[in-house]
């Protein structure tokens, strides 16, 4: 794959795709603009050496329609603010107006066009839109790695079309998952957690053979200790995935971790630390014993990869356990930490702790599925597409 750093971008219309896919307030400023400092510094690299910069990205998902909720002008105000220059919005995605737009633009200046997905041939990849989108640009970046994930236009489809590159933010994000994947100092530890036991199977599966333990809290963990025969009480499970739960842990032998205390609320409402979930009742954290097992497991850890919370973090006392984790793993010293996964950024940042790991990645469902082993389309097209 091509880095941004070979390409000559001097005088040239630049087609950036960032994933400025941000969260907004109801009153519609950005209320998280994590995302959008992610692609500055790749924005900045294009614009100082001459290159004419067009930012694309999609918010939200408006299903091929314009829905003025979903403009991307509060992000188009965000990133003025932070670049210190003009970045106008363009009045569309595609047609003479933004032609015009961008005939207008000199060396250096920025232009972000509108929402991608107001144009039904952004998610669906369609041809058309592949080749119009391209006409608009003579290079492109794709730095959007959280959207990599995705066969959208914008990301499988423009770098078939025109020689392209992968920005700064997907260099480091690729890079370090890759050597957490292919070449972890020893001990590598695992944590997983979260509801959503769907996703994070093939997350199990991957890593299995390459760590040395993996740790599994969170609502995900009673999918396992029911496969495992223990009583879960009326805790989340998903019980047509409780074949696949016993093969897991049978490949996994003693490398896999499993809650052996947890926090509960009683059908009576009480919160209880119990090692065995009682009739009735549901856990919602990880317990002391537990804390103390990972923390012991993750101790002598060289390398760390953490996705899914360890309980409802959001409701004290339930974010015992995700604390726990959080202040173990930022304070390993010289591990390599990498975080993924839009709630266990969210706890962490809600603890004050993202300056504690080495990497905190961008991606949310792009960081699972690059964890699992998949190959992702915004990747695999940039690795495919024509270099000149
Ligand atoms: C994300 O937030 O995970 C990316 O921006 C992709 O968005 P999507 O799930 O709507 O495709």
């Amino acid at each position: 794959m091509r880095s941004l750093k070979d390409l000559d971008v001097k005088g040239r219309r630049v087609l950036v795709r960032l994933d400025l896919n941000v969260p907004l307030t109801e009153d519609g400023r950005v209320g998280d603009d994590t995302r959008i400092r992610a692609g500055i510094p790749t924005v900045r690299f294009v614009s100082e050496r001459g290159g004419r910069v067009i930012l694309l990205s999609h918010l939200g998902r408006p299903e091929g329609r314009p829905d003025p909720r979903l403009s991307l002008k509060p992000v188009a105000a965000r990133l003025s603010e932070i670049l210190g220059r003009p970045v106008p919005l363009a009045a569309g995605i595609v047609g003479d107006d933004v032609r015009q737009a961008i005939d207008g633009m000199g060396d250096g200046d920025f232009l972000l066009l509108e929402n991608l997905r107001f144009h039904p041939g952004e998610k669906a990849g369609a041809d058309d839109f592949i080749e119009e989108l391209s006409s608009l640009g003579d290079l492109y970046i794709n730095d959007a790695f959280g959207t990599c994930h995705r066969s959208d236009a914008s990301v499988a489809g423009l770098p078939r079309k025109l020689p392209s590159a992968a920005g700064l933010l997907v260099e480091k994000e690729l890079s370090t998952l890759d050597r957490l994947l292919r070449d972890p100092s020893r001990p590598f530890v695992g944590v997983l957690g979260g509801a959503k036991i769907t996703d994070k199977l093939p997350v199990v599966r991957n890593l299995l053979p390459i760590s040395d333990r993996l740790l599994i809290g969170g609502g995900m963990a009673y999918t396992f200790l029911l496969a495992r025969g223990d009583s879960i009480g009326a805790s989340l499970a998903d019980r047509e995935l409780l074949d696949l739960a016993r093969s897991l842990l049978k490949d996994g032998g003693d490398k896999i971790l499993l809650p052996q205390d947890h926090l509960v609320l009683t059908k009576d409402g009480e919160v209880k630390s119990v090692e065995e979930v009682p009739e009735g009742a549901k856990a919602y954290d990880i317990g002391p014993g537990t804390r103390e097992a990972f923390a012991e497991a993750l101790g002598s850890a060289r390398t760390v990869v953490w996705n899914g919370p360890m309980g409802v973090f959001e409701t004290e006392p339930f974010d015992q356990g995700t604390r726990a984790v959080a202040d173990v793993i930022a304070g390993l010293d010289g591990a390599l930490s990498v975080v993924g996964g839009g709630e266990t950024i969210a706890a962490i940042s809600g603890m004050g702790r993202e300056k504690s790991f080495t990497h905190v990645s961008t991606g949310g469902g792009a960081f699972i599925e690059y964890v699992s082993g998949k190959t992702l389309p915004g990747v695999q097209a940039l690795e495919s597409g024509p270099k000149d």
